[in-house]
């Protein structure tokens, strides 16, 4: 009988440490920066006062430092004479934004604790400050990630999904990165807040005339052009209903075929339980705030550099 028990105890062990975090602990800063999370809790809640969009910025840097080369922070290295980063990528270019708010946060943070919290770390942080800041649930964040010492701009095109992939794109690409078929659908709900550019929402609404509410996609064309020579930088919220409020109107607005992206939309109709996620979400805030947070955390463990890899960043768009 004893002979079976070390067997089983290894099983455990193994099974336990493939859905922890790995290597990564919500006090990791407890002696090293006790301020830390205070201090970057504050400036992020300053920034979203200041510009209620902000949040949404500083979610989507987390979200695209994770899925290239992990979270390590690769997203905010810029490009130098001998250096190519991620930042002119498609999915980035004249997109993505908020870097002067990481800049003044870490500035913050080294003030109090000099080369301790990583800017992996802080865009963790500043994701969940910015969805509570705006009116979003919590989850508790592991911490310990480090920083890069490099960028590949050739998976910020690869691995990042499209806004014209349909469900089978969208779930490989969020396989790709260990994330099921519920992480892929609760974190589409980020689109709950932040704007998108007519460019990546011009195809639905002038070429999808069965899955789109006619009035809503009327409405959109007048900022959005039918010819690609003008305004495809203007402006549309990603939610209509609620645009800067974290929320679960994201879903509700899909069953009203009232989704602006095409990746969006494709969730309601989907089948392997996609579509049925979609109308769960959108009966339930707090089903959609507990599965959020649960795929934040796992987003946040996407091959993180832990121990001696990698650095901790004095300044976060260069490496040391
Ligand atoms: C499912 C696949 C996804 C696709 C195809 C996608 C695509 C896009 C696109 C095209 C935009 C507009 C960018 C622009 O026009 O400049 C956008 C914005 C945004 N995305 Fe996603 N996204 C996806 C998943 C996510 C996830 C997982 C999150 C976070 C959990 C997220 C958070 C955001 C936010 C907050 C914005 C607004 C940013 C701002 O206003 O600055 N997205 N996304």
């Amino acid at each position: 009988m004893a002979s079976y028990v070390l067997p089983v105890l290894l099983l455990l062990c193994v099974a336990a440490s493939a859905s922890a975090s790995p290597g990564l602990s919500p006090r990791f800063y407890a002696r090293s920066c006790p301020g830390a999370l205070d201090t970057i809790r504050i400036a992020v809640e300053e920034a979203v006062r200041n510009e209620p969009r902000m949040g949404a910025s500083l979610l989507r840097l987390h979200f695209h430092d994770c899925f290239v080369q992990g979270c390590d922070a690769s997203v905010l290295l810029n490009d130098t004479a001998t250096f190519t980063g991620e930042q002119s990528a498609a999915p980035n270019v004249a997109s993505i934004r908020g870097f002067a708010v990481i800049d003044n946060i870490k500035a913050r943070v080294e003030a109090i604790c000099r080369q301790t919290v990583s800017c992996a770390d802080i865009l963790a942080l500043a994701a969940r400050d910015s969805v509570v800041a705006l009116g979003g649930p919590s989850w508790t964040v592991p911490l310990g990630r480090r920083d890069s010492t490099t960028a590949s701009l050739s998976l910020a095109n690869s691995d990042l999904p499209a806004p014209s992939f349909d469900v089978a794109n969208l779930t490989a690409a969020f396989a790709a990165k260990n994330l099921s078929v519920t992480d892929m659908v609760a974190l589409s709900g980020g689109h709950t807040i932040g704007d998108s550019q007519c460019l990546n929402f011009r195809d639905r609404i002038y070429n999808e005339t069965n899955n789109i509410d006619a009035a809503f996609a009327t409405s959109l064309k007048s900022i959005c052009p039918r010819s690609t020579s003008s305004g495809n930088s203007s402006l549309a919220p990603l939610d209509v209903a609620t645009p800067t409020a974290f929320d679960n109107k994201y879903y509700g607005n899909l069953l009203a075929k009232k989704g602006l992206l095409h990746s969006d939309q494709v969730l309601v109709n989907a089948r392997g339980g996609v579509g049925g996620l979609v109308r769960r979400y959108a009966g339930s805030p707090a089903r959609f705030g507990k599965d959020f947070g649960a795929a934040m955390v796992r987003m946040g463990n996407v091959s993180p550099l832990t121990g001696s890899q990698g650095q901790i960043r004095l300044i976060c768009s260069r490496v040391n």
